[in-house]
């Protein structure tokens, strides 16, 4: 399915004829819209999110770039949001079954599919999550006073995790993309969903102006504090940590359970696939902090060292 086209609306259509053009990483063509990269069906959707969507403000967005650890990041929101119908130790917690991409959907996916969906069901907090660029998201999520998590990754892994991504949901007959191919489209800003370091910064800023809207996480942060960063987005739900819980042990519990050991060798995570086609198990590859050694050039080390200093530079921002 996802390598189908969608159901193209004429607003879509005719927007596509005005917009400037790349290849893409999976799909054949991407389309510039409001200065950042979309496959045709995620256009559609993010026409039609932004149009139709109606913001609560209890909502809750995670937002990530593909390939920041947007599972885990959905897998560990869900079970903090959930703990009190989900206890985290029960061994029936819906994780246990459901890979994380289906607990918590990406809402401009929904809308590809659907100009009108029905949310009516989703008691608040509603949680979703969207790749969406900040400047892109629907009007009535700006003036809500929904939150927004947004975690970013350090580029380089980020890059080669998004290479062997996007390269496992090619057809056979598509071939392979060469590293070297796709390091040229990222440094250009070319990639799903980029320029990758604008999409940071356009949350990173509004995190900065809205510190009670926007929290700002970091993979690396994540992986090397766990804990405390679980603590602070808790707190950030407005369902914090309490002292009975800090007892029992809640936190170490529930990054057990959200752990890429624990995830990616359940059965739904090895054999399962989402609704859209997609294998669960492509989700997990090496959940690790510098896998980019193993990958990349010095030289290209170099030059995306450079975009990265040259496009943060100012911004308070480090990798
Ligand atoms: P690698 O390809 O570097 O291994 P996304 O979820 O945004 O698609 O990102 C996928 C990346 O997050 C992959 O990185 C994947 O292995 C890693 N990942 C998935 N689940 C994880 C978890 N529970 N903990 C840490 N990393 C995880």
């Amino acid at each position: 399915k996802y390598l189908q086209d969608p159901l193209v609306s004429k607003e879509c259509k005719d927007l596509m004829s005005t917009l400037s053009k790349n290849r893409g990483w999976v799909l054949p063509v991407m389309y510039n819209y409001q200065g950042f990269w979309h496959s045709i069906s995620h256009l559609q959707g993010v026409l039609s999110f932004q149009k139709h969507f109606p913001a609560q403000d209890t909502d809750i967005f995670v937002v990530t770039a593909p390939k920041s650890g947007t599972t885990w990041l959905k897998a560990i929101s869900f079970a903090i949001l959930n703990r009190t119908s989900y206890p985290i130790t029960s061994g029936d917690h819906p994780l246990l079954k459901t890979n994380s991409h289906e607990l918590v959907p990406f809402v401009e996916d929904i809308y590809a599919d659907n100009p009108n969906p029905d949310f009516s069901s989703m008691p608040p907090p509603r949680l979703f999550a969207t790749h969406v660029s900040h400047v892109s998201l629907p009007e009535s999520v700006h003036v809500s006073k929904c939150k927004i998590v947004y975690m970013c990754r350090n580029p380089k892994d980020l890059f080669v995790s998004a290479f062997h991504f996007t390269n496992k949901l090619r057809l056979e007959h598509m071939g392979v993309n060469s590293i070297e191919e796709m390091f040229d489209l990222f440094c250009k800003g070319v990639s799903l969903y980029g320029p990758y370091w604008d999409q940071v910064l356009g949350y990173w800023n509004e995190s900065l102006q809205r510190p009670k809207q926007v929290l700002f996480l970091k993979y690396e942060e994540m992986k090397e504090h766990p804990g405390t960063e679980l603590r602070k987005l808790a707190e950030f739900y407005g369902c914090p940590i309490t002292p009975k819980e800090e007892e029992e042990g809640i936190v170490d519990a529930i990054l057990r359970l959200c752990s890429f050991e624990t995830l990616s060798n359940l059965e739904v995570n090895k054999n399962g696939t989402l609704t859209t086609g997609l294998s669960n198990q492509a989700y997990f590859r090496r959940g690790e902090i510098g896998d980019w050694k193993n990958h990349l050039t010095a030289e290209m080390v170099e030059q995306l060292d450079m975009i990265t200093e040259d496009k943060f530079h100012g911004s308070g921002l480090t990798f």
